[in-house]
């Protein structure tokens, strides 16, 4: 018998009382984050967006804590997804006009893109929602080539404001815009998540997958660099748990969501990833320069990988105190490098059998390797 935690939270306790020693003792949980919530206040929350990535931690941790959610978008992106909840079917690029006059306590915007889009559900909602969270991005900021980046840090901006249209160059300072739509419009009531890369279960990009994945296969592995590079990267859990505990406790402001700066290495990545998966990998570290020389680009061929000189080489000392003192907390890598691999295991082989949409195809990384040996004499 399987019961998922909305399900459950439905049942009573005479329901619990027919279920297995396990699912007993994962009711009474339950039943103690569910009465937690309602010490405070169960909320209903809207999520605009909900199945594809994010969406999903976010809702998951929400409803584990005993909220109630409704989804609204196209049906397009995992149909299947929460059967149990209510969804409001609506591309929010034409009209929000499907939640007119509904009203919840929290909005959380997983897919803003465009700030005209955001001020219409802005403008639909008012009056009807307590708190409008906004996820953003860290790719807001302008300048990424000086260390500590805070969330005063000023923004990128673009000439055409009203473009709809997201390139590398339009994407941060759009974000930035809707952050601002969302502010206007709900002043002090605004929450705007700044996350760095996004990690973990169902990750369509692949940026940080590559990694376990590549490494899970065994043999020399073709790596960035040195193993004390920094970088920085957020578990896809732990930032839904941020969110969720953000409309709980109607957090507000601005920030930015990312592991600690200085905190993670390209090395402990590619170790955490050999361990878990238990492979026998060993690490060829290829110097950045002659990388480069070779084509190979940074962050796309050699995912999570930011070099430290370079335009970019601020990012990954973004500071995060802020997330920190609000109650952003992390998982251990190894849980995330344990989860990617979990998830990648459910993958369809179809999806598997495709070169994957970040790192270096295998045939590549064998050509690469020999040209680092011989230049290595
Ligand atoms: N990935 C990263 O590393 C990273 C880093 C920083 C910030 N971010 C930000 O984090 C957010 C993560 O997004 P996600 O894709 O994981 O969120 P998600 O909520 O899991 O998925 C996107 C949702 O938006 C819906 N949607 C898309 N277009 C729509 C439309 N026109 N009207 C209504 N619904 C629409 C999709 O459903 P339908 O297709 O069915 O409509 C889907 O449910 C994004 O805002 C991104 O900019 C990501």
């Amino acid at each position: 018998m399987t019961l998922t935690r909305r399900r459950f939270l439905q049942c009573s306790l005479t329901g619990a009382a027919a279920l297995g020693a396990t699912q007993l003792g994962w009711a009474s949980r339950a039943l103690a984050d569910m009465s937690r919530v309602r010490a405070g206040r169960r909320l209903r929350i809207l999520v605009l967006g909900g199945t594809a990535f994010l969406g999903p931690a976010i809702v998951d941790n929400a409803l584990e804590r005993g909220h109630e959610v409704t989804l609204f978008n196209r049906g397009k992106t995992n149909p299947h997804l929460y059967p149990d909840l209510e969804k409001i079917v609506g591309d929010r690029t034409v009209s929000h006009d499907a939640l007119k006059g509904r009203k919840w306590d929290v909005v959380i915007d997983t897919c803003g893109y465009y700030p005209r889009v955001v001020r219409e559900a802005a403008a639909v909602l008012a009056g009807n929602i307590d708190q409008y969270i906004f996820i953003s991005s860290i790719s807001v900021y302008a300048d990424f080539s000086r260390k500590g980046l805070n969330e005063e840090s000023p923004v990128g901006t673009i000439e055409d404001e009203a473009t709809e249209t997201v390139t590398g160059e339009t994407y941060g300072p759009l974000k930035a815009l809707c952050e601002q739509a969302a502010e206007q419009a709900f002043p002090g009531s605004t929450c705007n998540i700044r996350p760095g890369l996004i990690v973990g279960p169902r990750d369509r990009s692949d940026r940080f997958t590559y990694w376990p994945v590549r490494i899970a296969r065994g043999g020399e592995v073709l790596v960035p660099d040195s193993p004390q590079t920094v970088t920085q990267i957020i578990d896809v859990r732990d930032l839904g748990e941020f969110v969720v505990r953000c409309a709980e406790r109607k957090t507000c402001g601005v920030y930015n969501c990312t592991s600690p700066a200085g905190d993670l290495t390209m090395g402990e990545i590619f170790e955490t990833c050999r361990k878990v998966s238990g492979s026998n990998a060993s690490f060829v570290y290829a110097d950045g320069d002659w990388l480069a020389a070779q084509g190979v680009q940074p962050w796309s061929d050699m995912p999570v990988w930011i070099p430290l000189e370079g335009p970019d080489a601020g990012q990954p000392f973004t500071d995060v105190s802020r997330a920190l003192a609000a109650g952003l907390v992390f998982r251990p890598l190894s849980e995330t490098v344990r989860g990617t691999l979990d998830w990648w295991a459910t993958v369809p082989s179809e999806r598997k059998g495709r070169p994957l949409r970040a790192g270096l195809t295998a045939e590549r990384e064998a050509e690469l390797l020999e040209l680092w040996r011989a230049r290595q004499g």
